[in-house]
């Protein structure tokens, strides 16, 4: 029968062989993760690269999370996998015992390389794919796939070829894993055992920084759940409810608009709490006439969302907080107005660069308002103006940055005055968009205190 159906049983057979992706992340087009690759290809120097996919946690009931600059090039999210990346290199000269002398083109090829199934793991984490499950090379959609065990062998005759290579194999720093194998191919030519190898995550860190359409897509989605998660928590805040309660709902909130976990530990500080910059322990009761900073947002297929929010309890600020509640909303906007597309920077404390973001919100901020004291609030902002978001909150980038067409950041200013129990943040996402016009990814979410007032009565 399946001669005549012939289409429809491919499609079934498929189907089943994949059915471990069914539950897997919203992935980009293959195509686009192949590109990634030749663009770092491109920075190899005419090197390798190793790059190993994260190990599975130690216990198997936390939930897996992939190695960043891994799923930024492949899209791949099972553990055990590594990558190799040869560049282009034209001709070499080669050196090898059989090829003395010899001019040979290096070309630009790539390799996943899946590691041997564990069938009794599998029992606890699911089915894995190998190099032999049928439709694996689509899935993947890296042009070769070959089993773990191949590497070193592959490796071996790489850098045998060409000797120079064993000093232009770049790989993630910290990894056990290329520690190990660099080690065992050096000794197998006959080398030091601890070949070194050059950080691959510094040319990742130049890819990551501009994000492509599909990633916006992505960051959209998880700015979306998170604001929705944002307006849960407006509604249900009220004396008498515990700031973990707070947390749980909006938990609920990110699982139904479709996130996989939380981007990173959800902040709900009421009170004294508001003032303490990672407070997650989310542990007091919310009481009235509190202040609620609540920073706490999700990740959608691997992108993050990152947007803090500060609410009164019993839904109507005091005049002090609505004071400082002001002054911070203006310190956001005048860093928001103060940019300019390729030359204003971020996380800059340099207090002399015009071009500071830092600088045009922290102005604002020293200029506005004062303590119970009579000084300013400068001193009141401990911390930078924002960093670049992605598939981390706080994405790789060389800071000082120049915020450039593409690149995705927050603008987070915050007055934390201890004494009067008072912590205001407000943190939004933005992008730079193509036309150098920022965009607010977070627009949908309440900004100013009556808008948030309003929406804490469910309006
Ligand atoms: N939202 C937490 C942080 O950016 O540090
Ligand atoms: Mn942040």
């Amino acid at each position: 029968m399946c001669r005549f159906l012939r289409f429809s049983c491919i499609a079934a057979i498929l189907a089943i062989s994949l059915a471990p992706l069914a539950h897997s992340l919203e992935r980009q087009a293959s195509s686009v993760y192949h590109a990634r690759r030749v663009a770092l290809a491109a920075k190899l120097h005419g090197g390798v690269a190793v790059l190993f996919a994260a190990e599975e946690p130690a216990l198997d009931f936390m939930p897996y999370r992939q190695d960043e600059d891994f799923y930024y090039l492949t899209g791949w999210n099972e553990p055990g996998a590594a990558l190799l990346i040869v560049a282009d290199a034209g001709q070499v000269q080669t050196a090898g015992a059989q090829t003395a002398d010899a001019q040979t083109p290096r070309t630009y090829k790539e390799i996943l390389f899946l590691p041997t199934r564990d069938l009794r793991m599998e029992k606890y984490t699911g089915a894995k794919l190998d190099a032999v499950s049928p439709g694996v090379a689509e899935a993947t959609g890296v042009d070769a796939v070959q089993p773990m065990t191949e590497l070193p062998a592959v490796l071996n005759r790489l850098i045998d070829s060409d000797r120079r290579l064993l000093r232009n194999v770049w790989a993630q720093p910290e990894s056990a894993q290329a520690k190990a194998l660099m080690g065992f191919t050096a000794v197998t030519l006959g080398q030091d055992a601890n070949a070194s190898t050059r950080d691959a995550t510094t040319l990742t860190q130049q890819l990551r920084v501009v994000k492509d359409a599909g990633e916006i897509a992505l960051l959209r989605k998880a700015a979306a759940a998170s604001i929705e998660a944002q307006r849960v928590m407006m509604r249900a805040a009220k004396p008498g409810v515990t700031e973990r309660a707070l947390a749980g709902k909006m938990t609920a909130a990110w699982f139904e608009g479709g996130c996989e976990r939380v981007a990173y530990a959800p902040i709900v500080g009421s009170g004294i709490n508001s003032t303490t910059l990672h407070y997650s322990e989310n542990t007091r009761t919310l009481e009235d006439g509190d202040i609620l900073l609540v920073d706490a947002a999700c990740e959608y297929s691997m992108y993050a969302s990152d947007i803090t929010r500060t609410v009164p309890v019993n839904g109507h600020f005091t005049a002090r907080q609505r004071e400082i509640y002001n002054i911070v909303l203006g310190a956001q906007q005048a860093a928001i107005d103060a940019f300019v597309a390729g030359k204003s920077k971020i996380n800059d404390r340099d207090r002399r660069d015009p071009d500071s973001l830092d600088n045009a919100a922290y102005n604002y901020i020293n200029t506005h308002g004062k303590d119970l004291h009579g000084q300013p609030l400068g001193q009141y902002w401990l911390h930078g103006l924002g960093h670049m978001m992605g598939i981390d909150v706080h994405d790789p980038a060389d800071y000082p940055a120049v915020l450039k067409p593409g690149m995705v950041f927050t603008i987070e200013p915050g007055v934390y005055i201890p004494e009067e129990k008072l912590g205001v943040r407000i943190e939004c996402d933005f992008l730079v968009g193509a036309d150098g016009k920022l965009i607010d990814l977070d627009a949908a979410l309440p900004h100013t205190a009556e808008d948030i007032e309003a929406a804490m009565q469910g309006k």
